[in-house]
């Protein structure tokens, strides 16, 4: 829903440029991502509504090589992909946005992507994720997946970037109105059910922050730490002539279960198992709180099985462990390769088995304790919640009811204005801000609920993320670990809160 003017966004100043202008016209979105993959100046001639391959979906194509599963597979995540170095983009006027209909299915879109794919390793969605080196799938054995490839020197300007459904955030994957496509009678079944479960009531996006520009270090932008080492990440900014306006959100936190580990009990997409939903009490009661379920989380938990079964066969019945084959490792550590027995699938390494995994069950993640709740009837909630005497057993055992995040554990933020981050030198100037709005619930009630176990009268209580922020804040500016230089700020403040107005701050600084 973010609407950003760009008169002029420099992320650097370009030295020389080459000669030539290439001109793009919305024709040349129609079959995906328009990718800039040599340096000079590209200028747009009309606006682009982009909504490509209606036809398929407005999916890529497995195997297309110009779209890369590696890189593609959350679908075309943005209409411009810069991917190298020397470029500037003259928006010449005009205004790139998506198509409705794709907005409401591709929840992972930015007009303009300053890289190859969406996510460096490691980051991202990370149960679908590629690295470097990952066999692509469809492109056969030899093919791997490259190294990241990144704009640098590229020169935006003078443009509106209008309907995005991303903006640094995560919202409902749902489809309101079906648009006219036929339904048969199993579809439109699901698609009540569907209905219910993902409406969007606010209709606007729920989730933990939507964040008018962002300029951040290398990885996940609420991470107040700097996981690729120390220094700067982001240098020599320049933000000016801006107008952010029109930020609406209504993020939705949403209590969740972690086991022992630190693990998240979630879905295929990396989604919080939503508990509070699938209760028959609605947690009322702790020891009341039996499997109600959805059509949803009965899938989850049948998908859960099937990927069990599926490790069992294929990893765990391997005699050697090694996910590949079949034959034995030698007890002596540091010894060495598989002894005896067959690799049962010698093309495959222990990384390919594990995208496999990947590709067939997503993310799911759950525990026996937490399947057994869902499975076997009465059994009630509760017990899981149980600390075991024994400390062995009481830590592979443990789960906790946690809260303070949205449907992908993303912590709560609220809406953010402009946000900078492990960044130096840069410079704002003539910036203007309005109409920020936030009508986001300061908690979940459940979060704050307090239950006792009438097994051994041990108390349990929700476990927050510890987090600065809040999803029902408002901030205008966040600057974190930053040297910024204000020229000329002007901020005309006409914040809306829905449940918490004290929290209204215009701009704050973590230092
Ligand atoms: C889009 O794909 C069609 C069919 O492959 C092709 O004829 C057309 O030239 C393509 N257009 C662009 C802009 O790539
Ligand atoms: C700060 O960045 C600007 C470009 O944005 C550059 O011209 C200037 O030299 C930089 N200053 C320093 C001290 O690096
Ligand atoms: C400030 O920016 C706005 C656009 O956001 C522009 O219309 C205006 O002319 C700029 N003012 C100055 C003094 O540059
Ligand atoms: C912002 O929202 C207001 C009220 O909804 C509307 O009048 C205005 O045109 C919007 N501005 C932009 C730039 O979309
Ligand atoms: C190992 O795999 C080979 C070939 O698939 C098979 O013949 C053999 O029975 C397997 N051994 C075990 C212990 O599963
Ligand atoms: C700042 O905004 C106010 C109210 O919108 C306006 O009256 C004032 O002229 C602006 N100042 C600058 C320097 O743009």
């Amino acid at each position: 829903m973010a609407q950003t003017l760009l008169p002029t966004l420099a992320l650097a100043l370009l030295p020389t440029l080459a000669v030539g202008v290439t001109e793009l016209y919305a024709r040349d979105f129609v079959n995906g991502t328009y990718r800039i993959t040599t340096p000079g100046v590209y200028r747009l001639q009309e606006d682009v509504e982009f909504a490509p391959r209606a036809d398929n979906d407005y999916w890529n194509v497995p195997g297309d090589p110009h779209y890369p599963m590696s890189a593609y597979y959350l679908g075309f995540f943005a209409a411009i992909t810069i991917e190298t170095a020397d470029v500037e983009l003259d928006l010449n006027g005009h205004t790139i946005k998506q198509g409705k209909e794709f907005y409401l299915m591709q929840r992972f879109w930015n007009a303009i992507q300053l890289a190859d794919r969406a996510f460096v390793d490691n980051q991202g969605v990370a149960s679908l994720n590629y690295q470097e080196k990952d066999k692509i799938p469809w492109l056969g054995v030899d093919a791997r997946v490259a190294g990241m490839r990144s704009a640098r020197n590229a020169f935006i300007h003078d443009g509106i970037l209008g309907l995005s459904s991303h903006s640094g955030i995560h919202v409902q994957l749902f489809v309101d109105d079906h648009m006219g496509r036929v339904l048969s009678a199993d579809d439109a079944t699901l698609l009540v059910e569907a209905k219910h479960l993902f409406g969007n009531r606010a209709r606007l996006p729920d989730g933990a922050v939507l964040y008018g520009i962002f300029i951040n270090h290398i990885g996940l932008p609420h991470d107040q730490e700097n996981f690729y080492g120390p220094g700067v990440q982001s240098r020599d900014v320049i933000i000016r002539n801006t107008v952010v306006t029109n930020l609406s959100i209504a993020p939705v936190e949403v209590p969740g279960l972690q086991t022992a580990d630190g693990t998240f009990v979630q879905g295929i997409a990396r989604d919080l198992i939503r508990i509070f939903d699938i209760v028959s009490d609605d947690f009322r009661s702790l020891v009341n709180a039996r499997y109600k379920g959805n059509v949803l989380s009965d899938a989850y938990f049948a998908f859960w099985k099937l990927s069990n079964e599926f490790y069992e066969a294929r990893v765990y019945a391997s005699g050697c462990g090694n996910f590949g084959s079949n034959s034995t490792l030698p007890w002596t550590l540091w010894k060495g390769q598989c002894t005896g027995g067959t690799r049962r699938d010698p093309q495959l390494t222990g990384r390919d088995v594990a995208l496999l995994q990947k590709k067939y069950f997503g993310g799911i993640a759950m525990s026996h304790d937490i399947f057994k709740w869902a499975t076997i009837h009465g059994s009630s909630l509760h017990k899981i919640f149980i600390s075991k005497p024994e400390a062995g057993a009481r830590r592979q055992s443990k789960h906790y009811l946690v809260c303070d995040m949205d449907t992908m554990f993303h912590a709560m933020h609220g809406v953010v204005g402009i946000k900078v981050s492990w960044t130096s030198n840069a410079t704002f100037s003539n910036i203007s801000m309005s109409n920020l709005i936030n009508k986001g619930d300061d908690h979940h009630w459940v979060c704050r609920q307090e239950y006792r176990l009438p097994e051994n009268g041990e108390d349990v209580t929700a476990v927050s993320a510890p987090t600065p922020m809040a999803g029902a804040d408002i901030h205008g500016f966040e600057i974190v670990k930053s040297q910024v230089l204000w020229a000329t700020t002007n901020s005309s403040d006409s914040s809306d809160h829905a449940s918490n107005p004290s929290d209204e701050v215009a701009a704050t600084a973590h230092c």
